[in-house]
């Protein structure tokens, strides 16, 4: 069946770098969305497109609004959406106090079921159609999370933690266990559907050299699954880490070793890096998760983007939730904004959505089938309403151009603003 969707449309063809390039963006002011059997086939200016739909394609009038690809959420906890905005703490104190006994309660199937599909249902409701998930250590918590997501025909890239020492016991797997499990789930899921596995380990504290060699075994079994986990994203954190692994050069030299850096290996956070790091990260094929507002919530430090861009390392934003504080990729592009506005970086309106559509989806290897509106292209977007709410509607009233628009979207908006998301040509949500 053919859809066409009429409004502004804009999405990135490129990075558009800290100046806000032009040529690296498409917009469209009265502009048509073509979508058949879920997948983009042609954007372009409504007197052009119209008069070539086909004669029983339904046509949806979003005029006044804007519609962008489809938000990407790079690294984020299913697990923890019962904990977020949890005061007072730094990384490794924050883990003990709230992120691991609310991961505990994940034994429960029915729970993680729950949680499952609120988690989900909230990204959605956010305009976030794909996301890079951690589950928990029960391997039915990332069963749950993967049926969910089914459900809804997201693009979900999942795993079950590993996770076997430096934690409450109850956490913990081992090592042949947490391989077996993992193994078990990718035979069960990935690349089913939209699907993907993420082999794991939740960061080289919390795993034995025997649990980082099994993953890295994992990692080399499966090259087309994903590696996900945390890297130098806490001073304590990243000196504990040297203590550890006292033979290593740095923290990703230890994921190095085991196998556990290369391409769709995906590295949340990266603070504390050197240049040798992110030259290995760039070379490899690696990708940092950018998590500006768990990074500014538990003062764990500031992501250098130009550096990381400079030495050629993908980078996609990430909301990090609970460590992080919103569920809305809008709310997380405004914290990254500031945060690196505070290191003399800029980032224009252009390049903060790339950083959450097109980047994260080069970041994720999954640009072949998100990212933007070319055609073939899967058509997770989103519809944005300027009135979506008082303040919204006023800034954007007095806007002149559309950059001048999408900052102020970018810094007044949240969930009242997305007018309706959709996945592969459906709607979505509950009263979207
Ligand atoms: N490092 C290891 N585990 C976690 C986690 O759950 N959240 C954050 N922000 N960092 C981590
Ligand atoms: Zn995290």
């Amino acid at each position: 069946m053919q859809q066409a969707f009429r409004a502004s449309i804009f999405h990135c063809l490129g990075d558009p770098g800290p100046h806000g390039d032009a040529t690296a963006v498409e917009h469209i002011e009265d502009g048509v969305l073509v979508v058949d059997d879920g997948h983009v086939t042609r954007i372009g200016p409504a007197d052009e497109v119209l008069p070539s739909l086909e004669a029983g394609a339904a046509l949806e009038d979003c005029s006044g609004k804007l519609i962008v690809p489809g938000l990407i959420d790079c690294h984020v906890h299913s697990s923890q959406v019962d904990i977020i905005a949890s005061y007072g703490e730094q990384l490794l104190d924050w883990l003990n106090k709230y992120a691991y006994p609310a991961e505990m309660r994940f034994v429960d199937e029915e729970h993680a079921r729950a949680v499952a599909e609120f988690f989900l249902d909230e990204l959605l409701h956010n305009g976030t159609t794909t996301a890079a998930v951690f589950a928990t250590v029960h391997p039915q918590s990332a069963d749950a999370l993967f049926a969910a997501a089914e459900a809804r025909n997201m693009r979900v890239i999942a795993g079950k933690v590993l996770m076997d020492q430096n934690c409450p016991v109850e956490l913990r797997d081992d090592p042949e266990s947490g391989y077996a499990e993992s193994k078990t789930l990718i035979e069960k899921w990935h690349g089913r559907g939209r699907l993907g596995y993420a082999i794991t380990p939740r960061f080289a504290l919390t795993s034995s050299e025997a649990q980082l060699e099994a993953a890295g075994r994992l990692a080399a079994e499966h090259p087309d699954a994903w590696v996900h986990t945390h890297l130098a994203e806490n001073q304590e954190e990243v000196d504990e880490i040297g203590r550890q692994f006292a033979w290593s050069r740095s923290y990703l030299d230890v994921y190095d070793h085991f196998g556990l850096l290369r391409e769709r290996s995906l590295f949340a956070h990266c603070l504390h890096l050197d240049t040798a790091d992110r030259a290995l990260m760039a070379e490899k094929g690696g990708a940092g998760a950018f998590c500006p507002t768990s990074n500014l919530f538990l003062g764990s430090g500031l992501f250098d983007l130009q550096a990381m861009a400079d030495a050629g390392v993908r980078v996609g934003l990430a909301t990090d939730v609970g460590g992080g504080t919103s569920m809305s990729m809008l709310r997380t592009m405004s914290e990254a904004y500031k945060m690196l506005h505070l290191q003399g970086q800029s980032l224009p309106a252009s390049r903060a959505l790339y950083l959450a559509t097109l980047g994260a989806a080069k970041a994720l290897y999954l640009d072949e089938f998100v990212g933007n509106f070319e055609p073939g292209k899967e058509a997770d977007f989103v519809v944005l309403d300027p009135e979506g709410s008082q303040i919204t509607a006023r800034r954007a009233a007095a806007a002149e151009t559309l950059d001048e628009l999408l900052f102020s979207l970018i810094f007044l908006g949240d969930d009242r603003n997305i007018a309706a998301t959709y996945v592969m040509g459906r709607i979505s949500g509950d009263g979207l």
